[in-house]
């Protein structure tokens, strides 16, 4: 068919690149000819410690294999780590075309044990990290004007999983920045997307432990024999591809979601129901009406605020009292 999709002369920071995911996005770009800055702080999956053999260890398999990458084991957690992990990039070689910020921690715990020391961490890695690295990348694909940013959102914080109100916080305000830098990134050719990956790493495993073992043999039977099929599909290899696409010069688009994981791709989005209209709207209206409000025939998908205002006065003209 056409042909294979290429990054040759682009320069490419992923964060987090030391292991799991991130070492197969690096692996991918760095094979089809991108420059890679390889991030890691090489910390356990909770965050704790640091080891630069981390992000070396990606740099010399990419090496190894004839491509070109750089190590960087600073923390994505503050201004000056964000800026440095840039700074790696343009120092090496000189411009600064992808983003992905894929960092990550976990901290899981019942919402009732979720102390500010566990919220804290997570916050800072997924949350401020992504801000911190894409902020002075910015400044320099707006002055390029291009550039593609990839964050890294979760559905158990999209969709929602016990035990990770940090997580899913940290994960769903990532939204909220993908869709307002897609905004401001579109006339500038900045294309920002998020992927919510599905992968069998150590971080997937941890959440697995921590969500505790069921007490008897029978049930502890099935869970090994659920982990046996489906774990070994969810190999972090085949989420790269989408990476890869939604980072080349060839995505078409901005602001979106995909879920990525065992060779499958789908996107999320976020819907608007039809709804009510009552000009007088009072509280006996929302609940005689709510079957309405939820119903999801109908639903639009606006690509903005302005399209949802347009929706709205168009609901209220159209639909007197
Ligand atoms: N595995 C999944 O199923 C899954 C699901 C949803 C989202 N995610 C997200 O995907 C991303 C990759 O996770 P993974 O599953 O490969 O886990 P992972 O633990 O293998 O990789 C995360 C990497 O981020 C690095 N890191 C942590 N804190 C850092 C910091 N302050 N600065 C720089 N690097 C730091 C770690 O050292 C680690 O190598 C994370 O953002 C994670 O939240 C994973």
């Amino acid at each position: 068919m056409s042909k294979d999709l290429r990054f040759d002369d682009q320069v490419a920071v992923i964060t987090g690149a030391g292991g799991g995911l991130g070492r197969q996005y690096a692996l991918l770009l760095a094979a089809r000819g991108a420059r890679v800055v390889v991030n890691d702080v090489g910390g356990s999956v909770t965050g704790d410690g640091s080891d630069a053999a981390a992000a070396s260890a990606v740099v010399d398999e990419i090496r190894r294999a004839g491509g070109q990458a750089v190590a960087d084991s600073h923390s994505v957690t503050n201004p000056a780590g964000g800026q440095a992990i840039v700074d790696t990039a343009l120092s090496a070689w000189g411009r600064l075309d992808i983003v992905i910020n894929n960092a990550g921690i976990v901290g899981d715990a019942p919402f009732e044990d979720m102390t500010a020391e566990r919220l804290e961490p997570l916050i800072d890695v997924h949350l401020r990290g992504a801000f911190y690295v894409t902020r002075p990348a910015w400044s320099v694909m707006r002055e390029r004007g291009y550039g593609r940013i990839l964050n890294t959102c979760s559905a158990a914080g999209i969709l929602g999983a016990e035990r990770m109100s940090n997580y899913g916080a940290a994960k769903t305000g990532l939204i909220g920045f993908t869709r307002v830098l897609a905004a401001e990134g579109a006339a500038h050719d900045i294309k920002v997307n998020a992927i919510a990956p599905i992968a069998y790493t150590r971080m997937l495993e941890q959440s697995l432990k921590s969500a505790g073992q069921p007490g008897e043999a029978a049930a502890q039977a099935v869970l090994d024999d659920l982990v046996g099929q489906y774990l070994a599909q969810l190999d972090p290899s085949l989420v790269a591809p989408v990476a890869a696409f939604l980072t080349h010069r060839d995505c078409p688009v901005s602001g979106e979601i995909y879920t990525a994981g065992a060779g499958h791709v789908a996107r999320f989005f976020i819907g608007r129901t039809t709804g009510f209209y009552s000009p007088g709207l009072s509280v006996e209206d929302v609940r005689d009406h709510l079957e309405e409000i939820r119903d999801e025939a109908g639903y639009t998908v606006p690509r903005g605020p302005a399209d949802e205002m347009s929706e709205l006065f168009a609901a209220v003209a159209t639909r007197p009292g």
